[in-house]
């Protein structure tokens, strides 16, 4: 079966380049059935354009609240008979409106190893408190900033010389192998969540 993807992007989206990629190679076997992006200056906007992806523009505050916006955010992936949603750089909470249309069907990547630095700037969180190891995480999505069940991470050691900027560029890199890796595991239908553990075959 080739699943159907929806990917939500915020902005430059190379995560989005990267499942673009990965499905041109056939190491994921699925299609973007869409990208939307809740910012119309979006630099990943081109990046569907030029892989030929359907995408969509869906400013929030053209809808009256949050449920509203979540509700037809997920209408129209539906429409799409979208069956995995990926968050890509999509900087905004969704809520239960949201997330009761996509049950354990909505992932995404954050740039540290959680639960540490969740929210904004992880990398910069990561690098200021000195921590030796940081990296990326791809997780379900829940209510809960950056709280959801793990699907997968990919560690990124600090150097005594690193600066912040070559720091986060190593976890970008290392984001972009994890991601359609991940996406992999979770389509292949081989894992089970058991609480809060994301357990599949070895
Ligand atoms: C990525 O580093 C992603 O992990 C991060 O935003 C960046 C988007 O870059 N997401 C978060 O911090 C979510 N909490 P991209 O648009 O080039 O994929």
């Amino acid at each position: 079966m080739v699943h159907r993807l929806g990917v939500l992007i915020s902005g430059r989206g190379s995560n989005l380049q990267a499942i673009i990629d990965a499905v041109t190679d056939k190491r994921l076997a699925a299609e973007i059935a869409v990208v939307i992006s809740n910012v119309a200056e979006a630099g990943g906007l081109a990046r569907a354009a030029s892989a030929g992806i359907e995408s969509i523009v869906m400013p929030q505050h053209q809808w009256p609240d949050r449920d509203a916006f979540d509700g037809a955010l997920a209408a129209a992936l539906q429409r799409r008979r979208v069956d995995l949603v990926c968050l890509a750089g999509f900087m905004r909470l969704l809520g239960p409106a949201f997330l009761e249309a996509f049950p354990e069907r909505v992932l995404n990547i954050h740039p540290s190893l959680l639960p540490a630095f969740p929210g904004l700037d992880a990398q910069q969180q990561a690098f200021d408190y000195g921590v030796k190891v940081t990296g990326a995480t791809v997780h379900f999505v829940s209510a809960e900033l950056d709280g959801g069940p793990i699907v997968m991470q990919a560690a990124v050691p600090v150097a005594a010389d690193d600066t912040s900027d070559a720091l986060s560029a190593r976890i970008l890199a290392a984001e972009h192998r994890l991601y359609p890796q991940a996406i992999k595991r979770v389509l292949d239908g081989q894992g089970r969540l058991d609480g809060r553990r994301f357990l599949f075959p070895i």
